[in-house]
């Protein structure tokens, strides 16, 4: 082999498994490749093309990454024109078609393709001697506009086709986009304030018309075949299989992807059952559909069967009811979750969407809802699909209740000040989407993940105190706040247990003596699993402070954070009266845990709680804050920044306050010295900038063991 054919080979190689790994992810639905080791052969073969240009290839799958962006869609003439289909939203109807087919085509029981309607965006892709040339949207049926590039970034679509390929075929079929892929791309958008997408449908048709194929191949787009277009047959193939359904089967081994729910039947009541059995998994489907579709499976009965206008007479659409609805809201709502999240909703009037009545759709966050301006009185859009959550997708405009003048009747809606369960002060941090209630050990609504977090093993650890016993605890009311843990004794456990069994049960049990008294033997068991859990509480009194600040469930404290704030304050009191700047100087404390820690303890409901654990005898040692007044590095402020190779930059921040050091997360003209470590950045910059000692870590290190001698 010569040096040059080396690569070629290589890259064909790869070209090779790539497809046949995409083939059989989105086509058998059958992946044999680990995304990692797909993602590194197509990085080895980028590299190929990199190396070689003159080995790249117009079907390379490199080129779903997207090609620059061209300008404008040219349009195209479908070569046969893209039809529409005939509706039916009733049972009649369907029997209507099926005895019109019987009656015209003198068949008694016609066999007919039952599929899926998709819901996205029709488009034909045409392949030449096995090679997709171009890719069209249906237009106005005879013109569509030309998204080969675009189309290209979708891989379930096949750049070349398998087995024996005939000449020219024009393959029709979906692009959609599945619905985890929405989910996934809105959540996102949500979270990074850009514009949402409306619905999967929308979603599909806004990725496939953008001007940059790169943008295209960012999005989660996929593609089913359902029919044919132009076919020029080559000698291997010399004529059409008869039906559509084995036109779809032959689709398939041509490598295109195909529906897995279509499926054959004879008769009104097939097509029926069909339209009933895929309703009812509709939601559990992984992308939205609209209906499903009868076609008459034999093509010269088909051509018996004939068209009027654009529409055969052949097929037919049976609708579902509609994803989205229209109605009006009535009020707009927040809910508290229970980590305290706060989520505006909105109480509409009753509607049907997808067959199911809904009042309540989420509105996400406050930036969705300013995004989309929603207010008391407007008519929206709103949308069911599958299981997740009814949202509201947009409001009409033109419906908003004006008033005399013509001007809105509502202001903008402004999310609660205070949370509308607990009263606590709701906080929401620059940068942060979502708003908090905060008070996160008082509110209701946060209870039972408050306990469940205090008592975990590692927050408080109180053995046997799981979340179902938690659930019960809180709606019996026998604990309002974690500090009421300590109140409950022996007796209250079992008579809490009693209630819960019986409750579970449904009914007292009076198949013994002592009606709904607990039996006498496990009475006895009762008694000791309550004992056992009040030791277990009784245990946690003796605690820690770190443990005691992550039991307490500061937003964004973890352990780790918590561990920092024990070291650096010592005590729990300078924690609890230190402000948010105070915070900040704190070493790997950042303005949002900052902020977080101050307005923890700014609210009165969680210091009240605070003061009741410790009434109850829940103590943690306490200490100096770990800064060595007398060390070599007293009065010293040190800052650190990227990272160490040989230890954290916890421990190096620890060390150094072991030698007296004032550890702070900033750089200003008082740094003494900044330890810069790998990759620093900005406050490398500054300390170069404000003329401020840098060390590097061979620095550190030599210090740190000179100091040690
Ligand atoms: S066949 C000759 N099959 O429905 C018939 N269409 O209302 C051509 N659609 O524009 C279409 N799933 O976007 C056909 N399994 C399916 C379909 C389907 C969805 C869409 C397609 C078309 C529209 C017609």
């Amino acid at each position: 082999m010569t040096q040059a054919s080396a690569p070629a080979a290589r890259a064909a190689e790869l070209r090779r498994r790539i497809d046949d790994a995409n083939h059989r992810y989105y086509v058998l639905d059958d992946p044999d490749l680990p995304d990692a080791e797909y993602d590194r052969l197509l990085r080895e073969l980028e590299a190929i093309e990199t190396e070689h240009p003159e080995l790249r290839t117009p079907d390379s799958p490199t080129t779903r990454v997207g090609s620059a962006p061209s300008g404008r869609f040219a349009q195209v003439q479908h070569a046969a024109p893209m039809l529409s289909l005939g509706n039916a939203f009733s049972d009649d109807e369907v029997r209507e078609f099926a005895a019109r087919i019987e009656k015209e085509t003198g068949d008694g029981d016609p066999a007919f393709s039952l599929e899926p309607k998709l819901d996205g965006l029709a488009i034909s892709l045409r392949y030449e001697g096995g090679a997709f040339v171009r890719g069209a949207t249906r237009g106005d049926g005879t013109t569509g506009e030309d998204v080969t590039a675009n189309l290209r970034t979708v891989r379930s679509i096949p750049l070349r086709l398998r087995g024996d390929v005939p000449p020219v075929i024009e393959v029709r079929g979906e692009v959609y986009m599945p619905r985890a892929g929405f989910e996934r791309y809105n959540a996102w958008a949500l979270e990074h304030g850009e514009k949402t997408m409306a619905n999967p449908r929308n979603g599909a048709a806004g990725s496939l018309r953008q001007l940059d194929p790169r943008i295209t191949a960012q999005r989660p787009l996929a593609f089913y075949a359902y029919a044919l277009g132009e076919v020029e047959l080559g000698d291997a193939m010399p004529s059409l299989p008869p039906t559509h359904s084995q036109t779809l089967a032959w689709l398939r081994t041509l490598g295109f992807p195909v529906s897995p729910e279509v499926d054959c039947g004879r008769g009104a009541e097939a097509l029926l059952a069909y339209y009933r059995r895929i309703g009812e998994l509709r939601d559990t489907l992984p992308y939205d559909i609209d209906g499903v579709v009868y076609k008459l499976d034999r093509y010269d009965q088909q051509r018996a069967m004939g068209f009027v206008s654009r529409a055969p007479r052949w097929a037919l659409a049976h609708k579902f009811p509609a994803q989205e609805e229209m109605t009006v809201v009535e009020s707009i709502e927040v809910n508290v979750g229970r980590t305290g999240a706060v989520t505006p909703w909105v109480l509409m009037q009753p509607v049907q969407v997808g067959g199911v009545t809904v009042t309540r759709a989420t509105l996400h966050n406050a930036d969705q809802v300013a995004r989309l301006d929603v207010r008391n009185g407007d008519t929206v859009i709103v949308r069911r699909a599958g299981d997740v959550i009814p949202e509201v997708v947009r409001v009409v405009e033109e419906r908003r209740p004006l008033d005399k003048r013509g001007r809105p009747l509502h202001p903008p809606y402004q999310l609660p000040t205070q949370c509308p369960v607990c009263g606590s002060a709701v906080e929401r941090e620059d940068g942060e989407v979502v708003a908090r209630c905060s008070g996160g050990l008082f509110c209701p609504a946060q209870r039972v993940q408050a306990l469940f977090h205090f008592a975990s093993r590692r927050a408080m650890d109180i053995d046997g105190l799981g979340e179902r016993l938690i659930a019960a605890l809180v709606e019996f009311d026998c604990v309002r706040s974690v500090a009421d843990l300590y109140r409950l004794g022996v007796d209250d456990f079992v008579a809490m247990k009693q209630r819960a069994d019986a409750l579970a049960e449904g009914e007292v049990d009076v198949s013994e003596p002592g009606q709904g008294k607990a039996k006498p033997r496990s009475g006895k068991i009762a008694t000791r699993w309550a004992e056992n859990l009040v030791a277990g509480i009784d245990a946690s009194r003796n605690s820690s402070l770190e443990r005691v600040l992550y039991a307490l469930g500061i937003p964004d404290v973890g352990e780790s954070t918590a561990k920092t704030l024990a070291r650096h304050f010592g005590a729990l009191d300078p924690i609890m009266a230190a402000d948010e700047e105070t915070l900040r100087q704190v070493p790997d404390i950042g303005p949002v845990v900052a902020a977080h820690i101050a307005n923890f303890f700014a609210e009165a409901h969680n210091r009240e709680v605070i003061a009741a654990l410790r009434a109850a005898g829940v103590h943690w040692t306490e200490g100096a804050p770990q800064r060595a007044a007398d060390g070599p590095l007293a009065g010293q402020t040190v800052v650190l920044t990227g990272g160490l190779a040989s230890m954290s930059r916890d421990e190096a921040g620890a060390r150094l306050e072991a030698l007296g050091a004032k550890v702070s997360g900033s750089v200003s003209k008082k740094t003494s010295f900044v330890v810069a470590g790998e990759a620093a950045g900005s406050k490398l910059a500054k300390a170069q900038e404000l003329g401020v000692e840098v060390w590097d870590e061979d620095k550190l290190l030599d210090y740190l063991a000179a100091a040690a001698q």
